[in-house]
């Protein structure tokens, strides 16, 4: 089936089958950033922002895809560089594997919450699954992100 929508604010037409995840196609058309961890909703590694609204892309599929405005962390780079820079400072990145992740869901929490309270912060953290760093690093660098 072919599909039409916007990825980082760029129009997109491609062929998909059906049943392929959203996760899938948008790794396919180069936005590497969307890591396939669990595949089944867990780990927040594949997170980006369907029609405004934060989503693990592996539990969509890709007709739902049809017109839908889709941004991924490429399509984010300024307004993440603070963020970034920060899990860097704060040691919150060791392979990295689940950072992209991390970092959208951070910022998604700052621009609608945005509380320093790092209870609040792990509390917002509950989708994304880390086996490296531990998650204190990581709420350390989200709170001085918003400093
Ligand atoms: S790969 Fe989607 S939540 Fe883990
Ligand atoms: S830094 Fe390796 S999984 Fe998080």
């Amino acid at each position: 089936m072919q599909i039409r929508c916007t990825i980082n604010s760029r129009p997109y037409r491609f062929e998909c089958e059906p049943e392929e995840r959203l996760l899938d196609v948008v790794r396919r058309l180069g936005m590497l950033s969307v890591k396939k961890g669990c595949g089944e909703g867990e780990c927040g590694t594949c997170s980006l922002f369907f029609n405004g609204k934060l989503v693990n892309s592996c539990l969509l599929l890709a007709p739902q895809m049809q017109g839908a405005e889709i941004v991924t962390l490429e399509g984010l780079q300024k307004e993440t560089e603070t963020i970034r820079e920060n899990f860097a400072k704060e040691g919150a990145v060791q392979c990295g594997f689940c950072t992209p992740g991390f970092v959208m869901r951070a910022y998604d929490y700052i621009i609608h919450e945005g509380s320093k309270d790092e209870k609040r912060v792990k509390e917002a953290l509950d989708g994304n699954i880390c086996r490296c760093t531990g998650y204190q690093k990581i709420v350390e660098a989200i709170v001085k992100s918003m400093s």
